[in-house]
């Protein structure tokens, strides 16, 4: 990053700075660990800028959407609707029309009531829409509960319980062509003993439904990699060799299944950096505030899911010293971290929050009326 310290200058602070050639060294790893041919679908909600898009898509990856605007995004910025994926439990009829008029490669579809809104619409357009129905796996991903998405108790997909009905159901509906089961079970996993659980668990459910005659050409595993947080500079890409091969050693696939993913976060999480100035320093008793002019408006992370995002400071001094860094939004949430050793660091000092790049700039807001933070990129420095 000190790399960059020179350009970073001139620039209005906070900012999101992407380093492209980290996002090139993951998409080649992913590329090489995926010698078995599963087709990716890019999670377009962890970023979607379009100079980050424009190499993803260039990789061959396609996108996994949860609204009809990042379907547009998506297509705006090239990808194929042959190749885009629309989840979420809640798609408007808007939404609906427009992914069935593009055209798109499937509905990871949440309910059965989901299936007939789908199917009234495909028929109504004369068109024939392609489902995969989201299983709640009921495994838990050891993850932040905010970001678990496969526990029983939440709002996501249907349980096994449900499917067999649902699959009964889609029988009657005309203009809905079943394709196959979809799972996401969380976010930021770690532990891919938790792929493995995921692995059995799916390789039971289609032992059960094979034997009952139905027909499954493509399945669908969903995302969750996790990324290194705490050693992101040695850490810069997640381990996919391992990861594809947890499923790839785990899963039965059926004769001739294609196999799907849709990575979000441990494809861009690392590439980015959220760019701050120290604006003040609070010396206490107990506790020195470092109060830094980037926001919970601008990385949300830590206030939203208690993150830690590791922060550097490029003051270039020597001396440590122990600093909570605050930033200027109105609540105490708006912290980035308590108790963190850092060089000691004055008012216009540079710190660099990292791995930023995914769940950044697409959560930001304007809360307390804030600037948007902007994004810039290596190769233009
Ligand atoms: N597929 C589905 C159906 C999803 O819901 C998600 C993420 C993904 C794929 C991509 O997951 P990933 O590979 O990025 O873990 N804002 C939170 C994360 C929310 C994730 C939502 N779903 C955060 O900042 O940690």
């Amino acid at each position: 990053m000190k790399d960059f310290l020179a350009g970073f200058s001139n620039l209005e602070t906070p900012f999101y700075f992407y380093d492209l050639s980290i996002l090139d060294e993951t998409i080649s790893a992913i590329r090489q660990a995926n010698r078995y041919g599963y087709h990716i679908h890019y999670a377009l909600k962890a970023n979607n800028n379009p100079r980050i898009l424009e190499r993803i898509r260039k990789a061959g990856f396609g996108v996994d959407c949860v609204s009809g605007n990042e379907i547009r995004i998506g297509l705006e910025n090239d990808f194929d609707a042959s190749h885009v994926v629309l989840a979420g439990v809640g798609k408007t009829d808007k939404e609906i029309q427009y992914a069935i008029d593009q055209n798109i490669f499937s509905f990871n579809v949440e309910s059965i009531q989901e299936l007939e809104v789908i199917n009234e619409i495909a028929t109504k357009k004369g068109k024939v829409a392609n489902v995969s129905i989201r299983i709640n796996p009921a495994i838990d991903a050891g993850t932040h509960h905010y970001i678990t998405t496969g526990a029983k108790e939440n709002k996501f997909g249907i349980s096994e319980d449900e499917l067999f009905g649902a699959l009964v159901q889609i029988q009657a509906m005309t203009n809905i062509h079943f394709i196959g089961l979809h799972y996401h079970i969380g976010s930021q996993i770690m532990d891919l003993g938790r792929f493995k659980n995921l692995a059995v668990r799916v390789n039971d459910i289609q032992q059960k439904l094979v034997a009952k005659g139905v027909e499954l050409p493509h399945l669908n595993v969903g995302g969750g990699l996790g990324i290194d947080y705490e050693n992101p500079d040695e850490n810069p890409v997640p381990d996919f060799e391992t990861y594809f091969k947890t499923f790839h050693e785990n899963l039965e696939l059926l004769p001739g299944q294609e196999l799907h993913f849709e990575l979000g976060r441990s494809v861009v999480g690392q590439c980015g950096s959220l760019i701050s100035r120290a604006l003040y320093v609070k010396e206490g008793s107990d506790t020195n505030f470092l109060i830094i002019d980037a926001g919970m408006n601008d990385l949300m992370r830590p206030a939203l899911y208690q993150a830690q995002h590791k922060v550097i400071s490029l003051s270039g001094r020597s001396e440590e010293k122990k600093y909570d860094v605050v930033g200027p939004v109105c609540e105490s949430s708006d912290t980035f971290g308590k108790g963190l050793m850092l060089p000691e660091t004055k008012r216009g000092d540079f710190l660099v929050i990292r791995s930023a790049g995914a769940y950044g700039e697409t959560m930001k807001n304007t809360y307390n009326a804030r600037e948007l933070a902007k994004p810039y990129y290596s190769e233009d420095f």
